[in-house]
């Protein structure tokens, strides 16, 4: 059976940790489509052509070292606004989100564009502040020498860039629902996400 969970929003949402723990939750398969423009926008920062760059990805492209870090993350945001960039990763996308036993992806464009009649489509959200001191922990966590500041203003120039873009920009799709997890714990936000599945899921 194929059931795909759309899951978008803004920056530091959520979304990766929320979508990872309802796939684990329902053994569905979870792909991180960020990371697509992220290897994207890294090969672009080593000086290779986006639109090549996002032609030839290989799945090892994934598991490249410092994905996660500001850098790459505005780089990938700059790429992600190149329509050819967009239209390389499209086929990827929705095979896996057609594999059986269900799958969840986690984006800005998934219930709009890549799976716009997913069964379930979330837009996950959090205010300004929350989302920047809960990234900001992350990365220090990693290691990284960043200020709280620095993280809010990588969160606003992405955010900015993302929705203001002509293609695909981050936007909620018009039947997600949106689950803003501003004053709840991850936990909480979690077992929101895992009981909006349940109800949807075929019996
Ligand atoms: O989800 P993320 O923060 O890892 O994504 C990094 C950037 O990639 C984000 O700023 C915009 C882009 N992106 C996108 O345009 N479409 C997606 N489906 C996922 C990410």
């Amino acid at each position: 059976m194929a059931f795909t969970i759309a899951i978008d929003g803004p920056a530091a949402a959520g979304k990766g940790t929320i979508g990872r723990a309802v796939a684990k939750h329902f053994g569905f398969a979870h792909l991180d489509t960020g990371l697509l423009y992220r290897a994207t926008g890294r090969r672009m920062l080593e000086d290779t052509d986006p639109v090549e760059a996002a032609r030839n990805l290989r799945a090892s492209d994934l598991d490249a070292e410092n994905l996660r870090s500001p850098e790459v993350a505005q780089a990938a945001s700059r790429v992600a606004a190149i329509p050819e960039v967009r239209e390389a990763l499209v086929n990827f996308q929705r095979a896996f989100a057609a594999r059986g036993g269900g799958a969840v992806l986690d984006g800005r464009d998934i219930g709009t564009v890549i799976c716009p009649d997913a069964p379930v489509k979330l837009y996950v959200t959090a205010s300004d502040e929350v989302r920047a001191r809960r990234r900001h922990a992350e990365l220090v966590a990693k290691g990284h020498d960043i200020s709280l500041a620095e993280v809010a203003e990588d969160l606003r120039l992405r955010d900015a860039r993302d929705s203001a873009r002509a293609t695909a920009p981050l936007k909620p799709a018009e039947d997600a629902l949106t689950l803003d997890s501003s004053d709840m714990s991850i936990e909480q936000a979690i077992a929101t996400a895992i009981a909006i599945v349940e109800k949807a899921l075929p019996e």
